[in-house]
């Protein structure tokens, strides 16, 4: 796990986006696994940047999103779809057959997941993840007590997590019960992972993410177990890390053949 850690939110976001554009121009056809919520949100922006002025193309790209509420329609502004259009694939040049994201309004859903994972294995799998953290160590909706090998499935999400996903609602009562989401093996199948934390509210669960034990109560911890993974942290998030002074020397001393 490569741990580095930025003065802020655009540094991180910007280098993110610098591995995402980097694995596009070098294999156009790349499969991208993406995440919604506010974390990716500048990395989403840089990358849309980089299509209209630098003409990154998405043309070839195929698309997998972590996950979907239950029960909301596309056009359902706090749907995942809707979010995703908006911040990202309605700016850039990818394909819209070539963009998946659960489906949340099926009526068998148990069918979903199975097609989900088929047409990750049909692209040949994902080459790079982006993760954002929840606060109680979640990846994707894998809240606390996941299988560390689950597969694509319906969640409930926890109280603590739709009450962070309440300013998207007017009302935590609006906030959906039940998403469907990746599961935390078929996210560990990704050949590359970039995961995202901002701000002093996720500095304890990113200590026990890459200091802490491995745990379900924590799944983000499995990532540990993954051969390709860096942390991009601001320094609010970096503040209840233990090393951290030592991932800020690996960095700085970071060979070039090593940076991107
Ligand atoms: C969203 C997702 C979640 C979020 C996490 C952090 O697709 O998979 O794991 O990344 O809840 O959310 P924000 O970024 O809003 O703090």
């Amino acid at each position: 796990m490569e741990v580095l850690i930025f003065d802020n939110e655009t540094g991180a976001s910007q280098y993110a986006a610098s591995v995402f554009s980097k694995l596009i121009r070098e294999r156009p056809g790349a499969v991208l696994g993406l995440a919604t919520g506010s974390t990716p949100c500048l990395l989403y922006a840089e990358l849309c940047r980089q299509h209209a002025e630098e003409g990154l193309d998405f043309s070839g790209t195929t698309s997998f999103n972590l996950d979907e509420y239950v029960g909301l329609e596309d056009k359902n502004p706090a749907s995942y779809r809707y979010f995703m259009q908006q911040v990202l694939f309605d700016h850039v040049n990818a394909r819209a057959e070539r963009i998946h994201l659960p489906n949340g309004m099926s009526n068998d859903i148990p069918a979903t997941c199975e097609d989900y994972e088929k047409r990750i294995s049909a692209a040949g799998g994902i080459d790079l993840q982006v993760l954002g953290l929840g606060g109680d160590g979640h990846i994707g909706f894998n809240e606390p007590s996941s299988s560390l090998a689950s597969r694509t499935r319906i969640k409930t999400l926890t109280r603590e997590t739709r009450q962070d996903n309440a300013r998207f609602f007017n009302t935590i009562e609006e906030v959906p019960r039940h998403c469907i989401t990746m599961g935390i093996g078929t996210i560990m199948e990704a050949r590359q992972i970039v995961l995202l934390a901002f701000g002093e509210r996720k500095a304890k669960a990113v200590r026990q993410v890459v200091e802490g034990p491995i745990t379900a109560m924590v799944p983000a911890t499995i990532l540990q177990m993954h051969p390709s993974v860096v942390v991009l942290l601001d320094e609010a998030a970096a503040t209840s890390l233990d090393q951290r002074d030592y991932y800020k020397e690996v960095a700085v001393n970071k060979p070039d053949w090593q940076r991107i």
